[in-house]
């Protein structure tokens, strides 16, 4: 029997000055369809779906919903039409609740004119419960963590999903630990059992071969092929969208020297931190995994001052540091690489050139003197050409980048500065498969000429491979500690998501 497509995309095109982002890209969507969306960073995945919200305008192309030819203006149009959105960056309200945020712009369409208050939290109770997530629906967004409003930015769109019979997903479970992904893609099976067709944009590759029906690869702009996930394999997929093999990193074992380069003791942070003490060597790289809300970020924040310290002692290279600010560690060689880049991490006013250059010029412009501009480019361009940033030129504004070549921008940043120690927060979020690989050889390369790192992630994998030792953390706490060749990988998979195997 022949289904009729909810979706159809013919011939798409979208030009960005100095560049063709899509070039007459077909696409197909089935009812109760899962379709996931692949391609290496800048291929044109966000670019399809914001054509698809009305936010761009291609210049070719038609889009049909049920067979009828549409023109998108804006948002509201696609929202008319039946689609849902995640983005991949957040669009939420920070100042506004939990509550508002799940229900903003479209109190009106209440049968009763609008949801009233006690309604409106009685029904974000009932949505927030579908992830599990204790969150106060009253609490401010800017409160939350990045996993948890990437789960109320979920959720909002699947309670509109109720209208909508199309949902959009770009990298839906990028800061996702696993018991969310779990109750997502729960979720997401249930809405599929409804009829509701979804494109599901990832680089988590595993996922999307696991829960996809069909999937369409892209690589600079052009679809390349459209698979059914079943009869595909990984490695084959990996070759399509990077045109290459890529392998997993081998842990090369490099020596760990005995130096202490930094050594925390006894560290609290009010109602967040509880009695941490490690050290760290030169040269090693220290992962740390653990649940949503298990302190990682936490740690990270009160390692570079931006967290108060309630007590306890931080030295680096043998000295007591006072961390007050993140001035204090930048000063002793510390880098920090944050997990919500769009917030702490780049100035998206900014060129390519001068965000790679922004903090080193900070450091150097007091003792000499502005650095020329074309020591700037040089550098810059070094930086870029290292971690395979994709950009139109160096000059571009960090804003018109895609979403992973900004994230390898402000790793860049740090790597310039050479910090001898280095704090990463989900540093691969949203970076595509070859060049986490590049990342993985960058990192393993500084840490074997020294540096020394601390890892935090999401991803066990990425921790498990790297790492000469893991920590657990939860609740606020290191709970367990392991060299490396002490657990397995489904060891570490289990003390991770079983909170209740690591008291003691
Ligand atoms: N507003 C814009 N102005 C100029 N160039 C843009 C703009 N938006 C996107 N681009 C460029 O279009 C290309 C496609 O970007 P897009 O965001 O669609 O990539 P993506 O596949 O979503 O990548 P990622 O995996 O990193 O999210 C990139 O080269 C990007 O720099
Ligand atoms: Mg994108």
């Amino acid at each position: 029997m022949h289904t009729a497509n909810v979706l159809e995309l013919i011939g798409i095109t979208k030009r960005f000055p100095g560049l063709v982002a899509l070039d007459q890209v077909d696409f197909s969507l089935l009812p109760g369809e899962i379709h996931g969306l692949v391609g290496e960073n800048g291929a044109g995945k966000s670019t399809l779906i914001k054509i698809l919200n009305g936010v761009l305008r291609p210049e070719g192309g038609e889009i049909r919903i049920d067979g009828q030819p549409q023109i998108i203006t804006n948002p509201r149009d696609a929202a008319a039409l039946g689609m849902a959105f995640i983005h991949q960056e957040p669009t939420l309200f920070p100042n506004l609740s939990v509550a508002e945020n799940l229900f903003a712009g479209r109190l009106h369409k209440s049968r009763w004119g609008f949801l009233r208050n006690s309604e409106q939290l009685r029904a974000a109770r009932t949505l927030l419960s579908k992830m599990e997530l204790s969150v106060d629906p009253t609490e401010r967004v800017g409160n939350l963590r990045l996993a948890e409003a990437q789960a109320i930015e979920i959720l909002r769109a699947v309670s509109d999903s109720a209208s909508a019979r199309i949902l959009i997903m770009d990298e839906p479970t990028s800061s996702l630990t696993e018991n969310e992904k779990r109750l997502l893609f729960r979720l997401i099976a249930s809405l599929k059992k409804e009829g509701v067709a979804i494109i599901y944009v990832s680089h988590f590759l595993d996922e999307v071969l696991n829960i996809c029906d069909r999937i369409t690869v892209l690589k600079d702009g052009k679809r390349v092929n459209t698979h059914t996930a079943k009869a595909l394999s990984k490695a084959d997929l990996i070759i399509e969208m990077v045109g290459h093999g890529v392998e997993s990193p081998k842990h090369m074992g490099s020596p760990v020297a005995d130096e202490v380069v930094l050594a925390v003791s006894s560290l609290n942070v009010k109602n967040l931190l509880h009695d941490i003490s490690f050290y760290l060597r030169r040269g090693e790289i220290v992962g740390i995994c653990g649940l949503l809300g298990a302190g990682k970020t936490e740690l990270a924040k009160a390692l570079f001052g931006l967290l108060r310290r309630e007590s306890g002692t931080i030295a680096i290279h043998g000295k007591p540091v006072d961390v007050r600010s993140p001035r204090d560690v930048i000063k002793e060689g510390v880098g920090f690489v944050t997990e919500s880049r769009l917030t702490e991490g780049i100035f998206a006013n900014l060129s390519v050139r001068e965000n790679t250059t922004i903090t080193l010029l900070k450091r150097l412009s007091s003792r000499l003197g502005l650095i020329a501009t074309r020591t700037q480019r040089q550098l810059a361009s070094n930086a870029v050409s290292d971690l395979g940033v994709r950009a139109a030129s160096l000059e571009q504004l960090i804003m018109y980048l895609s979403g992973g070549n900004q994230q390898k921008v402000v790793l860049g940043k740090w790597l310039l500065l050479n910090s001898t120690i280095l704090i990463l927060d989900e540093p691969t979020r949203g970076i595509d498969v070859g060049a986490k690989r590049e990342i993985y050889r960058i990192l393993q390369r500084i840490s074997a000429e020294g540096t020394s790192i601390l890892l935090i992630s999401s991803e066990i994998d990425e921790i498990f491979d790297l790492s000469d030792r893991i920590f657990v953390m939860y609740d606020g706490r290191i709970k367990k500690q392991f060299a490396r060749g002490e657990v397995t990988k489904n060891q570490l998979i289990a003390y991770v998501t079983e909170s209740t195997s690591l008291e003691t």
